[in-house]
């Protein structure tokens, strides 16, 4: 089978060549990307060698770009990753997430309109996010059926691909299936989101900015298991289906920020209190929403899949490896990206040709 991977020079589609690329030898993969800031090609260094893998740098929200790739591939399975996918930039610079997460997604499924015609049929699998639904409260859990309501421009961009990816399985018969996962950690991910962000500071000696108070709720999941989720969904999910992946593991943020500092601690053989000591409370994030947590029984039922890690054991591997790759990180650390040091959305801020945030009150 020829599979196009989207995004594949992301956080999880990288992850997911990783898994993949090796398992199956006779399936050929192509992986496009336009390498944005996220995109890093040295995290597909063990496999860009491989025969079954291939990679062309496009950008999804170009529609002559799209068509040539399915032109000269045919692929028989889409995979799509590629999104903006930081809540903060959709707050700072909207533009980008409507261009790549709304155009981007309808070149594709146009893309693959065009290519499967009868009696040729793929399936394009769309990678979505649990933030769709918007916020719960303290109690509850998202479940497929739960309405969507969206709060920041980033998971409107992604509700409004799930519109479109839902539409044209009913209006044109396309075959797709979509899944809506929540918080993802693990190697390889940018660190601009909390736990890569946190680690990295905490390393380094910097402030570890918390939003609010630190009592907003995530359902965290290892991104290999949600790897295997979409892989499990594409090989036996019905077609035209919604599932919803999740971690059973939610943590307030506070939470996390300690459990990082309590596993850096002990895995550097420094003293806690060090790492501790950084913690800041920083102005909230507009918008914020409150709790996140999945209903994972559709999956779990229908497809029997449940994660391997729990939160400890995830974190504590994630740890490791960001102690254990340091090339990887010194090649994030040294780009042009920086992390920011306070997040105050009231302060002037700009994106620079990076990628970067900069802000007001940003000593770099
Ligand atoms: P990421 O930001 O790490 O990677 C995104 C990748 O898409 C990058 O390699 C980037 O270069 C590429 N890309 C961006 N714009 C592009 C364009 N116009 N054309 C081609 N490529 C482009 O994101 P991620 O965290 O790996 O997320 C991947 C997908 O999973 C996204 O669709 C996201 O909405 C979804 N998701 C993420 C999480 C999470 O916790 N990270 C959870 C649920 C769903
Ligand atoms: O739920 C799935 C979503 O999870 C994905 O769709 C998104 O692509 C992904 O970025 C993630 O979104 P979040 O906004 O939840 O992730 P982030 O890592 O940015 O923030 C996690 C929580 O931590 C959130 O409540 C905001 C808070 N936070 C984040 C950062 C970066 C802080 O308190 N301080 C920070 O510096």
């Amino acid at each position: 089978m020829k599979i196009l991977v989207t995004g594949g020079g992301g956080f999880i589609g990288s992850n997911f060549l990783h898994l993949l690329v090796p398992r199956y030898p006779d399936h050929f993969f192509i992986n496009v990307d336009k390498l944005t800031y996220a995109a890093n090609l040295f995290s597909l260094k063990d496999i860009e060698a491989l025969p079954n893998y291939t990679f062309a740098q496009l950008d999804i929200a170009d529609p002559q770009a799209v068509l040539a790739v399915f032109d000269r591939y045919a692929p028989e399975l889409v995979v799509h990753f590629a999104a903006e996918s930081h809540v903060d930039r959709s707050i700072l610079g909207p533009a980008d997430f409507i261009q790549t997460n709304i155009v981007g997604t309808f070149n594709l499924l146009e893309a693959c309109r065009a290519t499967w015609q009868p009696p040729a049929r793929g399936l394009f699998h769309h990678v979505s996010t649990d933030e769709v639904y918007g916020s719960l409260g303290d109690t509850g859990l998202f479940t497929e059926e739960t309405k969507y309501d969206p709060s920041s421009p980033y998971s409107a961009s992604k509700a409004a691909s799930d519109h479109l990816v839902r539409a044209y399985h009913k209006t044109f018969d396309l075959p797709v299936k979509i899944t809506n996962c929540s918080n993802n950690y693990g190697p390889r991910q940018f660190p601009e989101k909390l736990i890569p962000l946190m680690m990295l500071n905490a390393l380094e000696g910097k402030p570890l900015p918390i939003y609010g108070q630190g009592r907003n709720v995530r359902d965290w999941l290892y991104v290999e298991d949600h790897c295997e989720a979409i892989w499990t969904v594409i090989e036996r999910g019905r077609e035209g289906e919604t599932y919803n992946i999740g971690g059973k593991s939610e943590k307030t943020n506070l939470d996390v920020v300690q459990t990082i500092c309590r596993v850096l601690a002990e895995e550097t053989g420094r003293p806690v209190a060090e790492f501790e000591k950084l913690i800041t409370f920083v102005p909230d994030r507009p918008g914020h929403d409150l709790r996140y947590a999945i209903d994972t029984s559709r999956i779990a039922g229908e497809l029997g899949w449940t994660p391997k890690e729990s939160f400890h054991t995830g974190l504590r591997k994630t740890v490791q490896w960001y102690l254990h790759n340091q090339q990887w990180v010194e090649q994030v650390r040294t780009g042009e990206y920086r992390r920011w040091l306070v997040a105050n959305y009231s302060d002037r801020v700009r994106l620079g040709r990076g990628g970067e945030i900069h802000f007001a009150t940003e000593k770099v």
